[in-house]
C-alpha cells in the first residue's frame, strides 16, 4: 500500500493554500493563538570551551534543572562537518519518493523512512516526515537504513558519529559533577558503553497553514540526551512557565535536551523538557536531534548515590524497553 508522505500533501496544499483538517491541531495547540510573544527570558546559551570547568558544571547544571534544555555552542564539532550533515540529509529528503522508499521503515521497528501514520489524542497529525537510524556503536549499525545516496552520507555520518559522542560524554560528566556525584556516574547509570545513539533527521516541508498545524506535536523526549543540529528555518519552542518560547536559531549551535530517562536518574533534579515544533510558509525546516538511549533491558530508575531518607526515590526502576512501551502507548508521540 502505497504511504502517504507529508512531502506529497505538501505539494498539494501549496497550491490549493489549504491544509487538509486532520493537520489543523485544536485551538489550544494553534501556534498562531499560543505562542508567547512578550519579553522572555531567552533559553539559556552555553559556551563549551570555557576554561574553567566549575563554571560550566554550574551552567549546565542549572539550565538542565530550570529549562531542561539549553544551547551549545564552541562544542567541537567542526562547522564544516555540520554543514556536511545538513547537506546529505536535505539530498536524501530531495531525491524522486521511489528512491526514498526503497528505506521504508518496516511495520514493526524503529529504523527507516518514514511519516506517523497513527493519528494523536485529537486525531490530528504533524506536518512531518523523517528518517530514523542508529549511529553508534558501530555493532548496532544496520546500514541497510542509511542512504547510499548521495555517496557522501555514510562517510559525512559515521564522522559526525565520533563527535557527538563526545559531545555527549561531556554533557554526562558535567551533569553528574552538578549533582555531587563522581564524573562518569550518569553515563554508567544509563549503561555506558551500551547506549544507543539514534539520529533522527526530521523533514518539515513548507505549509501554506503554519498558523494552524504544527511539525512535531508537543512531548518530552523518552532518551536520556538528545543532541540536535537545526537548519536555518527556526520553529522548536519550549514549554517555560506555561509559555511556549521559540529557540533562536544561532549558527552552528547544537540543542541539548534533558530527556526523560535523565529526569528519573537525577530524581527529579534535572527536567526532561516539553517541546513542539513549528513549521514555515515557504521554507523547508530540518533537524537532526540524536538521542542517546539507553540498551532495552538497561534498568533506569534514580541513581542510588543520590538517594536517602530525606530524598526518597520518586521513579521506580524499569527497563527502557518497558518505560518506552507504555509511554508510547499513552500517547502517540512524535518520536
Ligand atoms: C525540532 O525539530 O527542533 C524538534 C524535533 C523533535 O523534538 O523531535
Ligand atoms: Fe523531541
Amino acid at each position: 500500500m502505497e504511504v502517504e508522505r507529508v512531502q506529497a500533501i505538501s505539494t498539494l496544499s501549496m497550491n490549493t493554500g489549504s491544509i487538509p483538517e486532520e493537520f489543523i491541531r485544536p485551538e489550544k495547540e494553534q501556534p498562531a493563538i499560543t505562542t508567547f510573544h512578550g519579553p522572555a527570558p531567552d533559553i539559556p546559551t552555553i559556551d563549551l570551551s570555557h576554561p574553567d570547568q566549575d563554571h560550566l558544571v554550574e551552567l549546565i547544571s542549572k539550565a538542565s534543572q530550570e529549562w531542561g534544555l539549553f544551547q551549545l555552542v564552541n562544542h567541537g564539532i567542526p562547522s564544516d562537518l555540520l554543514h556536511k550533515l545538513r547537506t546529505v540529509g536535505r539530498e536524501f529528503f530531495e531525491l524522486p519518493q521511489a528512491e526514498k522508499e526503497k528505506y521504508a521503515k518496516p511495520p514493526q521497528g524503529f529504523e527507516g523512512y518514514g511519516t506517523i501514520l497513527q493519528k494523536d489524542a485529537y486525531g490530528k497529525k504533524g506536518w512531518v516526515d523523517h528518517l530514523f537510524h542508529i549511529i553508534w556503536p558501530p555493532s548496532r549499525i544496520n546500514y541497510k537504513f542509511w542512504p547510499q545516496n548521495p555517496p557522501s552520507y555514510k562517510e559525512v555520518n559515521e564522522e559526525y558519529a565520533k563527535h557527538v559522542r563526545d559531545v555527549g560524554d561531556k554533557i554526562f560528566k558535567y551533569l553528574s559533577l552538578g549533582l555531587g556525584l563522581e564524573e562518569n556516574a550518569m553515563k554508567e547509570g544509563m549503561g555506558g558503553e551500551d547506549l544507543d545513539y539514534m539520529l533522527k533527521i526530521n523533514y518539515y516541508p513548507p505549509c501554506p497553514r503554519p498558523d494552524l498545524a504544527l511539525g512535531v506535536t508537543p512531548h518530552t523526549d523518552c532518551s536520556t540526551l538528545t543532541i540536535l543540529v537545526p537548519n536555518e528555518v527556526p520553529g522548536l519552542q519550549v514549554l517555560k512557565d506555561d509559555r511556549w518560547i521559540d529557540a533562536k536559531y544561532i549558527p552552528d549551535a547544537l540543542i541539548v535536551h534533558i530527556g526523560d530517562q535523565l529526569q528519573i536518574a537525577s530524581n527529579g533534579k534535572y527536567k526532561s523538557v516539553l517541546h513542539r515544533s513549528k513549521v514555515d510558509k515557504d521554507k523547508t525546516r530540518m533537524s537532526w536531534p540524536v538521542f542517546l538511549e539507553p540498551a532495552g533491558d538497561f534498568p533506569i530508575g534514580p541513581l542510588p548515590q543520590l538517594l536517602s531518607p530525606d530524598h526518597p526515590p520518586l521513579y521506580k526502576p524499569r527497563p527502557f524497553k518497558e518505560y518506552r512501551f507504555s509511554k508510547l502507548n499513552k500517547l502517540p508521540l512524535s518520536n
